[in-house]
């Protein structure tokens, strides 16, 4: 099953962009300490599948991943370790509490939690309501994030004043004063994406790859390394690859790392995608994200279109085009007129 076929460390600074397979503890203990930038994965839920081989205790050992994952990580490197509880015997299993307990016993902070909101989910009909989120633990080593690009969005206020209160720790409210509300503002922690049913990437829990773009670009730099030892159908590595980040991923079964390794030759590095004039956000990120990410000439078209249209719009007076998932475009009544979404001047 284990199939590096060459001795010695990984020359992990050393451009060596390679999904292997064989159990994450066996490559782990190749890989130098102090190396992972950023460590983006999906661990196995419980026993919730049972990927390529029949489920008959846990899978892996998460307080000897978790200790390995410390031993490898740099300081100031991310782990963000998605993972949801299997309801069983009537309870939920709480893998995923005992897990960030884990990860504070061998000294990563518990540095936050994303919320990845899906939108569609399994019914259930035993007393409980509908469960529609899985967690992304976000853990730090050491003090500081290493690197750090917040996500933002547009404010649905921009530009208007408001005012808020302070509770004091006494219980009394104090005014803040008046400010005005900014174009964008930081992303929030619950991040609603949809799920993934691409049967192409034949593995049954892939995770959305904006939801890896998303953590890879907030806490790496280009040319980081990104790890992720349970990488399965490959999305951490493809979402890497196509930020410019270096990446190392391993998997059991052989048949997923066979696959990955397809989709990651159909993968281009993707440069000049951020969009003009405005932060990076999800919204933008969803635009590189998806089945054919192997089509360079789609992923610059998404961008191109939105620039062509703004520049065609603006030509004929008609202003302003919001980036959003279909590319609306707003009509001004007068010049001198912002469009209520916000935006340039109407001409
Ligand atoms: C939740 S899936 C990961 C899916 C992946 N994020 C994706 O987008 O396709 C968990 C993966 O962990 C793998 N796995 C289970 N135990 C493992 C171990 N001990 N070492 C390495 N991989 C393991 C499974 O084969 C499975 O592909």
């Amino acid at each position: 099953m284990f199939t590096i076929d060459w001795n010695g460390s990984f020359p992990v600074r050393n451009k060596e962009n390679m999904v292997y397979q064989g159990d994450c503890l066996e490559i782990m203990a190749k890989i130098p300490s102090n190396t992972i930038d950023l460590t983006v994965t999906s661990c196995p839920y419980d026993q919730l599948r049972t990927y390529n081989q029949t489920a008959t205790g846990p899978l892996f050992d998460y307080e000897e991943t978790l200790k390995e994952l410390y031993r490898i990580t740099t300081d100031g490197g991310v782990v963000c370790w998605n993972v949801a509880d299997q309801t069983t015997k009537g309870s939920m299993t709480g893998t995923s509490f005992r897990q960030a307990l884990s990860a504070m016993d061998v000294r990563f902070k518990f540095w936050q939690t994303i919320i990845y909101a899906k939108p569609s989910t399994r019914h259930q009909h035993d007393g409980r309501y509908l469960n529609c989120f899985e967690y992304v633990y976000v853990f730090l080593k050491g003090n500081k994030p290493r690197a750090w690009h917040p996500l933002k969005k547009r404010n649905k206020h921009a530009k208007k004043f408001a005012s808020g209160t302070v509770r004091q720790p006494d219980g009394i409210l104090n005014n803040k004063e008046k400010f005005q509300i900014g174009d964008f503002g930081v992303e929030r922690n619950i991040w609603e994406l949809s799920n993934v049913n691409d049967r192409s990437l034949d593995h049954p829990a892939i995770m959305p790859e904006v939801l890896a773009l998303g953590l890879i670009y907030s806490w790496t730099n280009e040319g980081d390394v990104v790890f992720d030892p349970f990488v399965g159908s490959g999305t951490s590595c493809v979402a890497a690859k196509k930020l410019n980040r270096q990446y190392i991923g391993c998997d059991v079964s052989g048949k997923y790392i066979e696959n990955a390794r397809e989709r990651l030759k159909q993968t281009y590095i993707l440069h000049d995608w951020e969009p003009p004039e405005e932060p990076v956000g999800l919204i933008h990120l969803s635009k590189i994200s998806g089945k054919h990410p192997q089509d360079r000439n789609n992923n610059a078209r998404a961008f191109k279109t939105d620039n062509t249209l703004k520049q065609s719009h603006i030509n004929r007076g008609i202003e302003n085009l919001i980036l959003n998932e279909k590319a609306k475009v707003i009509q001004c009544n007068k010049p001198g007129d912002i469009p209520p979404e916000g935006g340039l001047k109407c001409k």
